[in-house]
C-alpha cells in the first residue's frame, strides 16, 4: 500500500539540495517511492511532486496534471514519474502565471516560465523518453525540474511585488477569474 509521506517545507536542507541521478530504477524501493509520491502528491492536492520534497535527494519528479474545479485549464495526464530529467531545449518566450508550492504553503506568486520545453527522462520502466510540454505541461514541469536542482518558484520571480498571500490570492482568482496552480 503506498504512503503518504511527510512534505519537507523551505528552509530544510534537502530542498535547498542538488538531487542525485538515479541508476537502479527497477528496485523495490525506488519503485515503492514513485508509488509513495503519486499518493502524497494526489492526498495533498498537488499537480506535481520532486522527490526531495518528500526527504529524498533524488532526481525524481511526478507530473500529475488534472483539470477540477480548482485547476479547470490544467490538461488532463495520467500520474506520470519522469527519472533523471534532462532540458533538450525551451522556447525564448516565457510568460508569467500564478504558481504555489506544497513547500512553502500560503504562498503564491507570479512566475515566468519557458512556454515550451523539450526533454528527455527515463521512465519508471526504465525506457527511455523524449516529450516536448507546452504552456502549463511545461510550466509544471520546470516548477518541478527547478526542485531537483534546489531552486524553489520564489528563487524564479521578478519582483517581490510579485508574492502574494493565499488568502489575498484568493480574493484576486475571484475577482479576476485567473487560473490557479499549485505544482
Ligand atoms: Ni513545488
Amino acid at each position: 500500500m503506498p504512503q503518504c509521506l511527510d512534505i519537507a517545507q523551505l528552509g530544510s536542507l534537502v530542498i535547498r539540495t542538488k538531487a542525485q541521478k538515479v541508476s537502479d530504477i527497477q528496485t523495490p524501493e525506488i519503485q515503492a517511492l514513485i508509488d509513495d509520491m503519486i499518493f502524497t502528491c494526489s492526498d495533498s492536492r498537488g499537480m506535481g511532486i520532486a522527490a526531495p520534497q518528500v526527504g529524498h535527494s533524488l532526481s525524481i519528479l511526478i507530473m500529475a496534471s488534472a483539470p477540477n474545479k480548482r485547476y479547470p485549464y490544467a490538461p488532463m495526464m495520467e500520474p506520470t514519474a519522469l527519472i533523471n530529467p534532462h532540458v533538450i531545449s525551451f522556447s525564448d518566450e516565457s510568460v508569467k502565471d500564478w504558481e504555489g508550492c506544497l513547500s512553502l504553503p500560503g504562498i503564491r506568486a507570479l512566475v515566468p516560465r519557458h512556454t515550451q520545453i523539450e526533454v528527455n527522462y527515463v521512465d519508471r520502466h526504465g525506457q527511455m523518453q523524449h516529450a516536448v510540454f507546452k504552456d502549463f505541461l511545461a510550466r509544471l514541469f520546470q516548477h518541478e525540474y527547478d526542485h531537483l536542482i534546489g531552486t524553489v518558484f520564489l528563487d524564479r520571480i521578478e519582483s517581490t511585488k510579485d508574492i502574494v498571500m493565499e488568502k489575498e490570492y484568493q480574493r484576486l482568482i475571484r475577482e479576476k477569474d485567473e487560473r490557479e496552480t499549485l505544482l
